[in-house]
């Protein structure tokens, strides 16, 4: 059993912890260690933290409170939604109070007209989903975390998952946000106006800044008209290649395209290991494609006469009923705990010019055998966006030279070292190799601006 990347935990002023129970009230702040351990260990178990209290506000009100009092005695907070982030991001390694932001969880009404929610930092977003459905609308963002996933952590790290072929990322659904800024002001800008030109837009500088400049305590939500007809298939290829062009080909031909997300034999072989299914087709396939289509009227046959003018197709299987959907998706969407039960691994979450996808995905497991041996390298991702989940286990926590080779493949054919978990802990030193030197001292400087005591996520996003 290797260890975990761990962090310290210095001594906490007197006084502070008195004053932050004053504010939260007493049960909302939790010290005992059996209770808080959860919120210092990060899902996959690579980054374990340490930390003397966790703050469970309930208001932004009460998130301004706690940001004032820990800047007078300059003592850190790490934020935190779910704790589902896959960089450290989340974790006080630096031994910083966890300010947990999952009570803010007040989401609705929709309004119909327009369709936007507000939704508070704490809401899960599964909720916002069901919300906008009952509402006859649909939330364009979706991740295999739903169930816990918050809006604030969705908003913090501009998260991306399974639709952005069709709607972006969480950026593109973002019309306006609350937050309290590292120098304790609050920031509210929620009338949802679509056109508002009127200067900075600060829902863009917060989304992806991975809680590096303030707490967003809530967002304004762009919500989609919804495609309650869906219909899924697998597809096998022969290789990543042919894979990778099929998603662009549909993509061109189906406008009801939803999803397109690549997995290979590996993955699949362990996936079934794991979860006991069953094969998707009688013989195996070097790579699989995903799709999901979806549409206010049954978009069956546009898939089916899209899948038959793709070459090189070798196997099709279409769901013709939402079990077998959710059995053709779990091949996908179990890979993230099916590879855990290998020990935490190493997240590299990399996007490549399309055209080098394939060719990447072919060179990455040398790459790291040649600096790890002993590793196993698992690839799946979501093929639209040129988006690859490189996992790598078998090597310790804290050895980074797997990271190193694979980060700097990633640079050299002009891809980005973080596709949607952002860089958090885990990639902050090679920042530079898609940042400039220009970029990151505008970074620094607008941290300066705007958490000039650097209160929040200290540890987080920019190099040391
Ligand atoms: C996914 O696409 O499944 C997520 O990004 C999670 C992961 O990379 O493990
Ligand atoms: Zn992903």
């Amino acid at each position: 059993m290797t260890k975990a990347v761990t962090g310290t935990q210095p001594g906490l002023p007197a006084g502070l912890l008195a004053e932050l129970r004053e504010v939260l009230g007493a049960p909302h702040l939790l010290t005992d260690p059996e209770v808080t351990a959860s919120f210092t260990t990060d899902w996959t178990g690579r980054f374990v933290g340490a930390t003397a209290a966790v703050l469970r506000p309930s208001s932004t009100a009460e998130v301004a409170a706690v940001l004032s009092a820990c800047r007078r005695h300059g003592v850190a907070l790490c934020l935190q939604g779910a704790n589902t982030g896959l960089v450290g991001g989340g974790v006080p390694l630096q031994g910083e109070l966890v300010l947990s932001l999952r009570r803010l969880a007040t989401l609705g009404p929709v309004d119909p007209l327009s369709g936007q929610v507000t939704a508070g930092a704490g809401v899960p977003l599964a909720d916002v989903q069901a919300t906008a459905r009952a509402a006859g609308w649909a939330y364009g963002v979706d991740m295999a975390s739903r169930q816990s996933a918050t809006v604030g952590g969705t908003v913090a790290t501009n998260a991306g998952g399974l639709r952005v072929l069709r709607y972006g990322d969480t950026r593109a659904q973002l019309l306006g946000v609350e937050a309290v800024l590292g120098t304790g002001q609050t920031v509210s800008h929620l009338a949802g106006l679509v056109k508002d030109n009127t200067g900075y837009h600060l829902p863009s500088l917060l989304c992806g800044s991975e809680g590096t400049l303030g707490v967003v305590t809530a967002a304004r939500l762009r919500l989609v008209p919804p495609a309650p007809e869906r219909v899924v298939a697998l597809l096998g290829f022969g290789g990543v290649g042919p894979a990778v062009a099929a998603a662009g080909a549909l993509r061109r031909r189906l406008g009801s395209l939803e999803a397109a997300e690549l997995f290979v034999a590996d993955g699949l072989d362990l996936v079934r290991r794991v979860t006991g299914a069953g094969p998707p087709f009688a013989r195996t396939h070097p790579a699989y494609l995903l799709v999901e289509a979806a549409a206010a009227s049954d978009p069956t046959d546009d898939l089916a006469q899209a899948i038959g003018s793709l070459e090189a197709v070798g196997d099709v299987a279409v769901a013709v009923d939402s079990v077998r959907a959710a059995e053709l998706w779990r091949y996908r969407e179990a890979h993230t705990e099916a590879i855990n039960t290998l020990g935490a691994p190493h997240k590299l979450d990399v996007t490549l010019p399309l055209g080098s996808l394939a060719e990447f995905m072919d060179r990455v497991p040398g790459v790291v055998a040649a600096v790890a041996p002993e590793a196993r390298c698992w690839l799946f991702g979501h093929a639209a966006d040129g988006n690859v989940h490189v996992n790598v286990t078998g090597v310790g926590p804290d050895d980074e030279r797997v990271d190193e080779s694979v980060l700097a493949l990633v640079a050299d054919y002009g891809g980005s070292i973080s596709a949607e978990h952002g860089i958090g802990v885990a990639k902050r030193r090679w920042l530079g190799l898609n940042r400039s030197e220009a970029e990151i001292a505008t970074f620094r400087a607008i941290k300066s601006a705007l958490d000039p005591d650097g209160v929040c996520n200290p540890g987080v996003l920019l190099p040391n």
